[in-house]
């Protein structure tokens, strides 16, 4: 997919295969699929059925750009004609989805990465004060994935993703992805400056947050109209 715009770009280039390095920053997938589905999510009477459908198709789209630095190996398979040479992804890929929004995107980034392992994370935002509150994590003390896949829809603050990228940088995931579908641009600032070698991609990027920290024009609340608790 052509078009995604990396801004404050740090870290190493993208490597044409070998040396696991990446490049931090912010990716903005710009797409015309990607606008048309933004526009739909953000319309307040779309109903929870079309917008878990919008979001699914989202992170697909996302996880499709995501996914265009990762390493492979090579695979040698047998054809009903003969043996080809093939490549598989190469290393342990974690998708880790922040309850509760990030579960509408699990099941599209699964099922193109069916051989990744799934790490949730339970963060919600306290109302009044807006940090991020951790009540669930059941992440192990060893063996962390090579890339980890954080999916969350919405950035707003940041205050979320960056606890998560925390949790996984305390892991010791060498490469970390964040997944969100749309962001404001505060929010995706803080967490570039704290974590420049994380590779953040979002499908939208709005201009503030309001007076209670929500998206502005946004789209509401993502894990409510997901969810349909709204
Ligand atoms: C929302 C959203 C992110 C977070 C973004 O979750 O899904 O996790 O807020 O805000 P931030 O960038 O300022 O941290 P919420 O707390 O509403 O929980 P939910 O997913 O259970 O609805």
């Amino acid at each position: 997919m052509a078009g995604a715009i990396v801004s404050g770009a740090t870290g190493e280039a993208t490597p044409s295969g070998g040396a696991p390095s990446h490049r931090g920053g912010v990716h903005w997938v710009k797409h015309p699929l990607v606008e048309h589905h933004v526009t739909r999510m953000r319309r307040e009477t779309t109903r929870p059925s079309e917008f878990r459908s919008l979001v699914r198709r989202l992170a697909a789209l996302m996880a499709y750009e995501a996914t265009q630095d990762l390493l492979t190996q090579p695979l040698q398979v047998t054809t009903p004609l003969c043996e080809t040479d093939g490549v598989q992804i190469k290393g342990r890929i974690g998708i880790v989805p922040i309850l509760r929004a990030g579960l509408g995107m699990v099941d599209p980034v699964l099922d193109l990465l069916p051989m990744a392992e799934v790490w949730h994370l339970g963060l919600y935002r306290d109302e009044a004060t807006a940090q991020p509150v951790s009540y669930y994590d059941k992440l192990p003390a060893k063996r962390p994935v090579d890339v980890a896949m954080i999916l969350d829809p919405m950035l707003a603050t940041g205050g979320s993703a960056a606890a998560a990228l925390m949790t996984l940088r305390e892991w010791g995931v060498p490469q970390v992805k964040v997944l969100s579908l749309i962001a404001a641009q505060q929010g995706v600032d803080a967490v570039a400056s704290q974590f420049p070698e994380a590779q953040i991609y979002v499908c939208q990027i709005d201009p503030e947050l309001n007076s209670h920290k929500f998206i502005v024009p946004g789209l509401g609340d993502a894990g409510d109209r997901i969810f349909n608790t709204i």
